[in-house]
């Protein structure tokens, strides 16, 4: 049975500005229906009027944190993590683009849920996902996401150029822009506004002008996002610089397509001009940082620090298959290392501290997707979207010397050993979309 009023007592963690950590020890956060009614100390709020009646869900050592944000992921890929040891597009062509062919709704029917559940248990509540080509598969894959109870926004796979399936050439544009709008009439807004749906584009390399401008026209039409890949790697740069010769260079290529709005979410984005990085700017678009991905495909280090000086928006993306975990704790220690391993040449380079990168897998990627309103911190009036970390499953000799971590030492233990094997429970709106089973629950 669902709970209508309840409070989740622990370590409560957020970070409600990029460097500004948060930490309550015996902290509490309160939920009614959907949303954060209450955050503060434990012994306080258990004797506040408003706790009068309320369950408490109490299992000792654990952070509460804000569900962690997905802005990049590829549904269809998942099978195919750690597979492969090229660069970006002979891995495509050799290991993607067959797994994607095979992606049908009876598979859709099979993996879809699981991915999803998979999301949940790694504590993310909310995920910005590709799906195939294919509509049939898409429509089955946004089924999952609605009986998930997650956050998800996602789109059909956009291609014209070289793409796989069965289509002639001549019906590709015209289908794939069909098919992506009867998808985002039937999901964009549905289950009150949990599902959305973003017109994916998959990269300049594999799509048309006219079909980029199509994806651009119907995002506006229906308020919907828009995702696409941009400058992850140099092969993939000059294919485009010869594809599209009368553009500036390929941040141009999606502007001249209209598709640089403050919907579009580019994944990737790490080899970009001081021209493309003011274009993104100017354009309030977001950029979703892969840099698990980055490191799998060897495309590059991300030039975080200039990114968030222009003021683009930026959130993480495990983007699997590329990336070979959808865990954002995992996510967060790689952008962490990326920026060291930057320094490391470049002494002028900042580090990023790991609230940064909290920061960014939390409140930053709801700002990159225009939802921190709703979504990305423990404040009282947001929707309740939490995961609850089980803080001795992270330690080496499980919860010996608990009481003293700071909220730094907490941070530190789920970002370098945080999993699923820690993750007790998700919600999203107030609602339970995982629970781990009864033997790794904590001592409750
Ligand atoms: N660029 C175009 N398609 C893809 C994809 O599926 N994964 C990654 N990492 N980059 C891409
Ligand atoms: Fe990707």
């Amino acid at each position: 049975m669902e709970q209508h009023l309840f409070g989740i007592r622990g370590f409560v963690i957020d970070a409600p500005e990029f460097g500004t950590l948060r930490g309550r020890p015996d902290g509490a956060v309160i939920i009614e229906k959907e949303r954060i009614v209450a955050v503060g100390n434990y012994q306080e709020l258990r004797r506040s009027p408003r706790a009068a009646g309320l369950t408490w869900i109490d299992h000792g050592n654990v952070a509460v944190f804000p569900g962690l944000i997905d802005c990049h992921t590829h549904l269809p890929q998942y099978p195919a993590v750690a597979r492969g040891q090229n660069e970006l597009l002979p891995w495509l062509r050799e290991n993607i683009f067959p797994v994607e062919r095979e992606f049908s709704s009876a598979k859709a029917r099979v993996e879809a849920p699981l991915f999803f559940r998979d999301l949940a248990r790694h504590g993310t509540t909310t995920a910005m996902v590709y799906s195939a080509i294919f509509e049939d598969s898409t429509d089955v894959a946004f089924e999952a996401a609605q009986e998930s109870g997650l956050r998800i926004i996602l789109g059909k796979m956009m291609m014209d150029l070289g793409s796989y399936g069965t289509l002639q050439p001549k019906k590709i544009l015209s289908v794939s822009v069909l098919e992506s709008e009867r998808l985002c009439r039937k999901w964009h807004g549905a289950a009150n506004g949990r599902l959305e749906y973003a017109f994916s584009p998959r990269f300049a390399v594999t799509c048309s002008e006219k079909l980029m401008r199509s994806a651009a026209d119907l995002a506006r039409q229906y308020g919907a996002y828009l995702q696409t890949h941009l400058a992850e790697n140099r092969e993939e740069i000059e294919k485009v610089h010869n594809l599209y010769m009368s553009a500036r260079d390929y941040t141009d290529v999606y502007d001249k397509a209209g598709l640089l709005t403050n919907k579009m979410v580019l994944g990737h984005a790490i080899h970009l001009s001081p021209r493309e990085i003011e274009a993104i700017a100017a354009a309030g678009s977001a950029i979703a940082h892969c840099p698990t991905s980055n490191m799998f495909l060897g495309s590059g280090l991300m030039k975080l620090d200039q990114l968030r000086r222009a003021g683009i928006p930026v959130g993480l993306g495990s983007d699997v298959a590329a990336g070979p975990e959808l865990n954002m704790w995992q996510v967060m220690r790689s952008a962490v290392d990326a920026q060291k391993a930057r320094s490391f040449h470049d002494p002028a380079v900042p580090q990023l501290r790991l609230a940064e990168a909290f920061y960014l897998a939390t409140a930053g990627g709801a700002r990159a997707l225009g939802k921190q309103a709703a979504i990305g911190t423990l404040d009282p009036g947001k929707e309740a979207d939490v995961t609850v970390v089980d803080l001795a499953a992270l330690r080496p000799y499980g919860s010996d010397r608990m009481a003293s971590l700071s909220k730094d030492n907490v941070l530190a233990l789920c970002v370098y050993r945080g999993g699923p094997h820690a993750t007790l429970e998700t919600f999203v709106r107030g609602q339970s979309v995982y629970r781990a089973p009864r033997k790794a629950q904590g001592n409750s």
